[in-house]
């Protein structure tokens, strides 16, 4: 097993390993659950619209830093800043990122859970001879219960440990590289099917055209609707796992030979071909079925199975497909616990073992209370939030893109523009030709449009 120390850390076996874990971390549940249902409740195509520019403009930047800084320090990312600038409290990113890293990864594990529920569903041939109406309240029943989802979110988190503890080459790329390049085949089969159901042109509108009625509101003067732009940046961010150090982390293991540039285009463009791809699976059948797009964290687990039932050799596809997102969203879990792990070992000496075994406890804790917001046993905030929503928002929304903007900022100002080129271009051996824009966007374009939305979003609130 590879070991963690600074000077003998395990790195990726190639620069396809890397991509693989890499793309590995970024598609998850992020894409195929939390894409689709972020798009059907923020109105659709407007929405996928700022999304992409987010991710085009801000996201893969932001991506880069985190591998720059990364690759540079081969540390955690609370280390990093540490060893860039010692005596400042630049380390505060790092702490940031372990807050987001338990609160993500215990509303993950309920997701991973209840797509591990999904899975067994397709072993038993569970869906056969369900209407949309029943197949929506067998989910329903699910999804409130108490022992049953939590005894998958413990599952899903005992493997994300056991995965964490086997270490970088053997645990993380060895799964990445074989199983994201079949979930692409099965999501392309399934959209097939699902745009030439009857009645599935109302979905891709959804999907397609932008209706900005939704974000942009004519009354006396013209209003925004600054919520949802934050949302999209939330899930952009979210999508390409990135704003709490996972690629920070992930670049520490990176051979110095391996090119940033190309590495975080690929696996940001994959990413995002994805989400688009799970986006015209779902919609098409949402409307098919009558379900409602802005139905939230269930859409995609009512929407699917109805496709599934109309596809031949659907039991098959069924069963292929959740086993797929089960290990996607594996790929994603462990890169997640990932960051604090790495950050316990080198930061307070741990063993790979004790890390693990300490920070996936804790999580897990915090994840059954994610688990139970349907419950009978729900923490709730008001009317509409539990805790799983708080969770989320609390991370998606404010954690990860606060800290994009630390990290670019941070790179953008407070490092040397030379050391960054240096290790953008492997030490002068390749052309960085995108470096002008790279500089512009992460010291002005970047924090600019982020710190401008949170101070629209805190006047709005008073
Ligand atoms: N990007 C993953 C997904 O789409 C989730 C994820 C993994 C993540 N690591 C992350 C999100 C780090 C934010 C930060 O499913």
């Amino acid at each position: 097993m590879a070991s963690f120390n600074t000077s003998n850390r395990g790195t990726f076996g190639s620069r396809f390993g890397f991509i693989a874990a890499a793309a590995g971390s970024a598609i998850g549940l992020g894409n195929i659950w939390r894409f689709p249902y972020v798009t059907g409740e923020n109105g659709g195509g407007a929405f996928l619209l700022i999304y992409l520019f987010f991710i085009l403009v801000i996201g893969i930047p932001v991506m880069l830093s985190e591998l720059v800084i990364g690759r540079k320090t081969l540390q955690n990312p609370f280390g990093a800043f540490k060893t860039l600038k010692p005596n400042q409290p630049w380390f505060l990113i790092g702490v940031m990122g372990i807050l987001a890293a338990f609160f993500i990864l215990a509303f993950y594990g309920a997701v991973g859970g209840w797509t591990m529920e999904y899975l067994f569903q397709s072993v038993q041939n569970g869906f056969a001879g369900k209407t949309p109406e029943q197949l929506g309240e067998s989910w329903d029943n699910f999804q409130s219960g108490t022992w049953r989802p939590v005894m998958w979110q413990l599952i899903f988190m005992i493997v994300t440990m056991y995965i964490v503890l086997s270490g970088v080459e053997k645990g993380i790329e060895k799964y990445a590289r074989i199983l994201m390049p079949l979930l692409l085949v099965i999501i392309i089969i399934i959209s097939i099917r699902s745009i030439t159901l009857p009645g599935a042109g109302k979905g891709l509108a959804f999907l397609f055209k932008p209706d900005f009625s939704k974000i942009f509101a004519r009354g006396e003067t013209l209003t925004v609707n600054y919520k949802i732009i934050l949302e999209a940046l939330g899930q952009a961010f979210f999508s390409l796992s990135i704003g709490m150090g996972t690629l920070i982390t992930y670049g520490s293991y990176m051979k110095k030979s391996s090119k940033l540039g190309s590495s975080a285009l690929i696996v940001s463009l994959t990413d995002t071909f994805i989400a688009i791809l799970a986006g015209v699976a779902i919609f098409p059948a949402v409307f098919a079925f009558g379900i409602a797009p802005g139905e939230g964290q269930d859409l995609v687990f009512k929407a699917l199975p109805n496709i599934f039932l109309q596809m031949k050799g659907g039991y098959i596809f069924a069963l292929l497909f959740f086993m797929l997102l089960t290990v996607a969203a594996l790929t994603s879990s462990i890169s997640v616990l990932e960051v604090v792990v790495a950050t316990f070992i080198e930061q307070f000496k741990l063993s790979r073992k004790k890390a693990t075994l300490i920070a996936g406890s804790l999580i897990s804790v915090l994840g059954v209370l994610c688990v139970l917001s349907w419950s009978d046993y729900a923490i709730k905030f008001g009317e509409e939030l539990h805790f799983f929503g708080l969770l989320e928002i609390i991370a998606t929304k404010f954690f990860l893109p606060l800290g994009g903007l630390a990290i670019v900022a941070f790179l953008g100002w407070f490092h040397k523009k030379n050391s960054t080129l240096e290790e953008l271009s492997n030490n002068g051996t390749i052309r960085v030709w995108f470096f002008k824009i790279y500089l512009f966007i992460i010291r002005y374009l970047a924090p600019i449009a982020i710190s401008a939305l949170f101070v629209k979003i805190i006047i709005d609130l008073f």
